[in-house]
């Protein structure tokens, strides 16, 4: 959960959201719409926990994923799926997935295929 209360959001010296208070609950899916310099993106940075804001606080509880807007700073050799799960560090899950699958597929012996099975589960 994320709960955001009295933040107030500036560029510089220039004002963008002032008097901000919501929360974000688990399952919740929000678009969140205003034009262009708004503040959109310096709101979700703030989220993120990636900045601070000017006044007010914003809390968490458990874990919080970030995906960048502005994609011209990612590698050009992940695919576009890694790159979305990567914003919860779920491609490197998956990586650990097919390593795992591999090991399975390699096991020389019931022993060696056990530990494997246990580290798929895992
Ligand atoms: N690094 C920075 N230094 C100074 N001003 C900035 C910086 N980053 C953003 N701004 C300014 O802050 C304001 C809000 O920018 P922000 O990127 O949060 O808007 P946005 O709503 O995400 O816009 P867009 O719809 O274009 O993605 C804009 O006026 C922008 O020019
Ligand atoms: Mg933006």
């Amino acid at each position: 959960m994320i709960t955001v209360s009295g933040v107030e959001l500036r560029a510089g010296a220039r004002l963008l959201l002032s008097g901000i208070s919501f929360t974000v609950s688990p399952g919740d899916r929000i678009g969140l719409v205003g034009r262009n310099g708004a503040g959109k993106t310096t709101l979700m940075t703030a989220l993120a926990g990636h900045a601070k804001p000017a006044a007010g606080t914003i809390t968490h509880t458990g874990d919080v994923g970030f995906l960048a807007q502005d994609s011209r700073a990612a590698d050009p050799h992940v695919t576009v799926t890694d790159r979305i799960l990567s914003a919860r560090g779920l491609d490197r899950a998956l990586q650990r997935l097919r390593t795992a699958e591999a090991a399975m597929a390699d096991a020389d012996g019931p022993a060696a295929l056990e530990r494997a099975l246990n580290a798929y589960a895992r």
